[in-house]
């Protein structure tokens, strides 16, 4: 184990009706003024609005909404945000969705809280905001696991950049298996996908033996990939959902990865190809992780080896890793770029831009160079 500091900053309140439960308890201790934040209007349609806003009129709330958050949210999204914080003097900032919504929400609540230009802080100075206005997220969609990490991922348009930036974890976090119930079946897979890579990419990031935190990640994997098959076989599975959305907060609220380093090389080429095509992030995920993960097999043979034996009951690491592009298969998700739903068209020429501006993780089984990271992408057509 490597030395670490833990401490958890979010409570969580999981199960049916728990909103109804206990969402005025949790928000008692702020002020009044609230940003309710969601997306393009599924919880319009769901009943999801209707129940919140009625808690919060109820609980003597000045509500102010923030609407038309979209999937892998831009910057500007985030200023839009902002600047109604900054307007509305906002006491609190609930965020109604899924990991877009709640990321975007992350960002305003730090950014109403300074005139600084917090991409440029973060990105170039890496320096990183110490105040930010409160926030609880309501999860509506699983499978990043945002509602209970201070991580969130944004795209910069401009600069052409989908990137983690660094904020504050919500200081509650919602999670009700039947608001996800309206969730379309190819949103539930990949977000379920996207908690399998995050298991995955924690894993395979180098630790010493016996480390408690890859038996954790092995579990969530096993659980997870468990719990999807029930979906294939009955979308409507509410038990399976629910195993879902918590194996969702478990690969990404930091756990998993107390006491050692992480890989997370395939999330980084997939946030990159989001900043040039704005495709679906566990989509991306599902196209990248095969030939990702055949590009490094040799490296780390033996982690491999133990992620197919523990997580599809295969001999060996390159079994494993077709067993999993068989599962991706048997989802029914992705497996090429061109059956991405991509606003621009995926050529060789976009991918080599992919190439040379994603991150490349050092810590990884093997740091990538851009060319191999530009045929991993070419492997993927
Ligand atoms: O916008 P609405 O109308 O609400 O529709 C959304 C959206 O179209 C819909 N949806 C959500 N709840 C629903 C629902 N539809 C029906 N019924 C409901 N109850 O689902 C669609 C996708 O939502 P979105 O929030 O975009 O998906 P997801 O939760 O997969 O979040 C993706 C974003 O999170 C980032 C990704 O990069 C991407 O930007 N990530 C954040 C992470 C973090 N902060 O820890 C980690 C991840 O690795 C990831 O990078
Ligand atoms: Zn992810």
């Amino acid at each position: 184990m490597k030395k670490f500091v833990y401490e958890y900053p979010t409570k969580v309140y999981f199960g049916e009706g728990a909103a109804k439960e206990y969402l005025a308890a949790a928000l008692a201790p702020y002020g009044t003024n609230v940003l309710l934040a969601y997306g393009g209007g599924s919880v319009k349609k769901n009943g999801i609005y209707d129940e919140v806003i009625t808690i919060l009129k109820a609980a003597g709330k000045k509500v102010t909404e923030f609407t038309g958050i979209m999937s892998n949210p831009t910057y500007d999204k985030v200023q839009e945000g902002a600047a109604l914080v900054k307007k509305e003097s906002i006491d609190f900032i609930l965020a109604v969705g899924g990991g877009s919504v709640i990321d975007c929400c992350k960002i305003v609540a730090a950014q109403g809280k300074t005139e600084e230009d917090l991409w440029e802080m973060e990105m170039e100075r890496r320096q990183f905001p110490k105040e930010a206005v409160p926030m609880g997220a309501i999860v509506t969609a699983s499978g990043t696991g945002a509602e209970m990490n201070g991580g969130a991922v944004i795209t910069n348009e401009e600069k052409k950049i989908k990137a983690g930036m660094a904020a504050k974890a919500p200081v509650f976090a919602i999670l009700d298996p039947e608001y996800t119930r309206s969730v379309p079946r190819m949103q539930v897979l990949s977000g379920a996908f996207d908690t399998l890579s995050h298991a995955m990419e924690t894993y395979l990031g180098n630790s010493d033996k016996d480390n408690v935190s890859d038996d954790v990640a092995l579990s969530i994997m096993r659980n997870t990939v468990v719990n999807m098959r029930r979906l294939l076989a009955d979308v409507n599975d509410m038990e399976a959902r629910g195993n879902l959305m918590w194996d969702s907060a478990m690969a990404e609220n930091g756990i998993l990865k107390v006491g050692r380093v992480t890989d997370f090389q395939a999330h980084q080429m997939e946030h990159q190809l989001g900043a040039y095509t704005d495709c679906n992030h566990g989509q991306g995920l599902a196209v990248i992780h095969p030939a990702y993960y055949r590009h490094i097999v040799k490296d780390a043979e033996e982690i491999f080896a133990r992620f197919a034996k523990e997580v599809f009951g295969k001999d060996s690491a390159a079994e494993g890793i077709e067993a999993l592009t068989d599962f991706i298969r048997e989802c029914g998700l992705p497996t090429k770029m061109g059956e991405l739903k991509s606003r621009a068209e995926i050529t060789p020429e976009l991918l080599r831009q992919v190439a040379d501006t994603c991150n490349v993780i050092k810590t990884n089984p093997r740091e990538l160079d851009r060319d191999e990271i530009y045929e991993i992408l070419m492997e993927c057509m």
